[in-house]
């Protein structure tokens, strides 16, 4: 019995190491996070007006890879938008997959 615990707690451990590569979850988790989102980027052509006038990019159906890029580096700082800075300073890794996974998703 020991020797199964001890099994177990092995793989639980390894299967921590993988879940740093955060899989998002496209339906229910991200349904409940584009709450955020769609004030500006659901709406083609919308233009945001602070703190100068921004085209809000369409992001609907980019890659998985690239939205979440795109929110790391603002996160980050790399990428300077001030509200898209504040919105990616509050999302987990998990909250930026699952965005991802559900905006690549979307045509
Ligand atoms: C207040 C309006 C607003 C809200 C709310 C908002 N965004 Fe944005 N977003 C923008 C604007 C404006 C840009 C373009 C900024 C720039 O030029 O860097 C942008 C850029 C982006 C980009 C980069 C797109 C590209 O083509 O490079 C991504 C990804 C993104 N937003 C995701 C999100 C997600 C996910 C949320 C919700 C958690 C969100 N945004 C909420 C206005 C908004």
């Amino acid at each position: 019995m020991k020797k199964l615990f001890a099994i177990l707690a092995m793989a639980s451990l390894s299967h921590a190491a993988v879940a740093a590569e955060v899989v998002g979850n496209a339906k229910d988790a991200a349904e409940k996070k584009i709450a955020m989102c769609i004030g500006c980027h659901a709406i083609p052509g919308y233009k945001s007006t602070f703190p100068e006038v921004y085209q809000v990019p369409m992001i609907g159906g980019q890659s998985a890879k690239y939205i979440e890029g795109a929110l790391r580096a603002y996160q980050k700082g790399e990428r300077k938008h001030p509200t898209m800075r504040g919105i990616a300073g509050s999302l987990s890794d998990q909250d930026m997959a699952d965005l991802a996974a559900y905006y690549s998703q979307q045509k």
